[in-house]
């Protein structure tokens, strides 16, 4: 219990860093009338809307060459797995060459793979064998920065006339040992780097291995822009575009105001990055994006992290054309199992002008199952959260080994951590290795993910928690999993259907119904450990009971009454 305290804990820091962007407001959330869908939109150019989107790490998700570290060939392996979960579309998260000190967020060239997944003809083969299965690729774009090792960055630090000193950004100190402003970087120290050499320092959001673009320059830009056109003519499917609020800064390079006392888990100053995120000139990158992703129906799926719904809607464009899944971390923040809460997410992003998109765990945050596991039912409130996201209106993106219940292992002791955030954070942050370890596929040694040695250690659960063994027990937490997906992809309800949420009142019961032209579902989740007896009220909506499509834990309907288990979910089609 008081190591669960601690992750939850780490997920409030990493909220911190992430950007100090989420200042917690609170939402107003009330639901009015849904927006309609436009009459012009086709099923084929609105593909993103109903397609189940699959986060993969490529360094853990399955190693085909026994080197410890996964690679492309291996979800090539695994695609017929992907393909019986329910999966439309991967995200695979940077396998392009780099010197791994961001573990591929730190690209060094972004027209091939790094050696260590790959070839392109693996990429390829992946994409070609995918396309068989219709299912998409999506490739990670790293616009904020390149590694400090990509020819861009090594030419543009030679000299201060260089040919590409200007695609970075380079500014002189305000004296001895001092940086231009007060900025720090969300990976801790100062966000600026001197360089001897040339006498300047250069600025990084992230680690001085990531020197951050200047994409105020127009050469910047169309490099960048023909990056996308690069990988849409080998066959993706789009993009999930890396920190995208630190795009732009202040050319006047102002001080950022301090937001707390105190200092934070690195020890530096708690800042409002109010000069260095979220700068407006973002939003014509985006649309210059969004115009070559609509040449290629492709989709761009944005790294959002903002502070509220009116902020989420700016990224979905005034008319509609910059990203079309603006990731909402809001939603992932709720950080308890708490039926207000979630309901109020869920009625303020069913407000926002474009489609929702929904995410409850991914390579930067503590894993969902102890996010809201309380130790004791993890099982089934993991159940509860499938049932939930993967049932509202809107598009989900889930991450790898949440359909079977991993569990977020952080490491122990400091001489084992990987991520270098953790090494320079202990003890307060610890890292992200906890949520990235390697997928479980069976009870064998290493989880069936390596014959080598595993880049970080197999957390002890995959005995009981991986894709074999679970594939045989109809109540494990993935054959729930299958089957949502599987009413998901079938029922029209739960495609087109609005978002109608019901017994609104319930401090223990989230529950809602989508109603679509030909009928309606129903969803009730139990959030809480005690059994629950609702009315859902669904006779002013026109029906009278719900028929059992699934359900876990115990679980009955009579009339509109529905009365669960601990934890329990409900899912029914609405009767007249
Ligand atoms: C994003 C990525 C994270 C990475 C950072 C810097 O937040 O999700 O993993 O460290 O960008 O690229
Ligand atoms: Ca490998």
């Amino acid at each position: 219990m008081a190591q669960r305290r601690g992750w939850m804990q780490r997920t409030k820091q990493l909220r911190l860093w992430i950007a100090a962007i989420i200042s917690g407001a609170c939402l107003s959330g009330m639901m009015a009338a849904q927006k309609p869908a436009h009459a012009h939109e086709t099923e084929d150019a609105t593909w993103w809307k109903h397609a189940v989107f699959y986060e993969i790490y490529p360094r853990s998700f399955a190693d085909s060459n026994g080197d410890g570290i996964g690679d492309l060939n291996g979800i090539t392996a695994k695609l017929d797995y992907l393909k019986e979960l329910g999966v439309d579309a991967i995200w695979i998260t940077p396998c392009f060459p780099s010197p791994q000190v961001d573990f591929g967020y730190d690209v060094s060239d972004y027209l091939n793979i790094d050696p260590m997944y790959g070839t392109l003809a693996d990429f390829d083969r992946l994409v070609a064998e995918a396309k068989k299965r219709n299912i998409r690729i999506i490739l990670d774009f790293v616009v904020n920065h390149t590694s400090d090792q990509h020819p861009w960055f090594i030419d543009s630090k030679s000299s201060r006339t260089s040919k590409f000193r200007d695609w970075y950004i380079w500014r002189d100190g305000r004296g001895p040992n001092k940086p231009p402003n007060n900025w720090v970087s969300t990976f801790g120290g100062s966000a600026w780097t001197y360089d001897p050499k040339t006498g300047q320092y250069y600025y990084h959001f992230f680690y001085p291995q990531q020197p951050d673009l200047n994409w105020r320059n127009p050469a910047v830009k169309n490099a960048m822009f023909d990056v996308t056109r690069f990988w849409y003519n080998r066959g993706v499917a789009g993009f999930r575009l890396d920190a995208v609020d630190t795009l732009f800064e202040d050319p006047n390079l102002k001080n950022n105001p301090i937001s707390k006392p105190g200092k934070n888990a690195f020890g530096d100053p708690i800042l409002e990055n109010k000069y260095n995120t979220k700068l407006p000139e973002v939003h014509d990158i985006l649309r210059g994006l969004r115009e070559i992703a609509d040449e290629h129906n492709g989709v761009l799926i944005g790294e959002t992290w903002t502070t509220d719904v009116a902020e989420l809607d700016k990224y979905y464009g005034e008319k509609n054309n910059e990203l079309q899944l603006p990731m909402d971390f809001l939603f992932c923040m709720v950080n308890k199992l708490s039926a207000p809460e979630f309901r109020k997410q869920i009625a303020a992003v069913n407000e926002a002008s474009g489609w929702p998109t929904f995410v409850i765990s991914n390579h930067d945050i503590v894993r969902s199952y102890d996010r809201y596991g309380d130790g004791v039912h993890n099982d089934a409130i993991a159940k509860v959260m499938a049932a939930l996201y993967l049932t509202l209106r809107g598009t989900p993106i889930m991450y790898y080994g949440e359909e079977i219940g991993m569990k977020t292992t952080p490491p122990t002791r400091q001489e084992d951590v990987k991520d270098p955030i953790g090494r320079t954070g202990w003890p307060k942050e610890k890292g992200r290795d906890g949520e990235r370890t390697p997928m479980q596929w069976n009870g064998d040694r290493n989880a069936g993910f390596t014959t080598g040695t595993p880049w970080l250690p197999i957390p002890e659960t995959f005995k009981t928690h991986n894709v074999a063994d679970e594939s045989k027990d109809p109540s494990s937490v993935l054959e729930f999993y299958k089957k949502v997906l599987q009413l998901r992809r079938t029922n029209p309800a739960l495609r087109y259907g609005n978002y109608t949420p019901l017994n609104e009142g319930d401090a223990n019961v989230l529950a809602y119904a989508r109603i679509g032209q030909t009928g309606g579902v129903v969803i009730v989740l139990n959030m809480s450990g005690v059994p629950q007896t609702v009315r859902l009220g669904i006779n002013t909506k026109g029906f009278v009971s719900a028929q059992n499509l699934l359900s876990s834990g115990a679980a009955s309907i009579k009339a509109d009454r529905v009365s669960l288990g601990p934890y329990g979910v409900f899912i029914g089609q609405l009767t007249r």
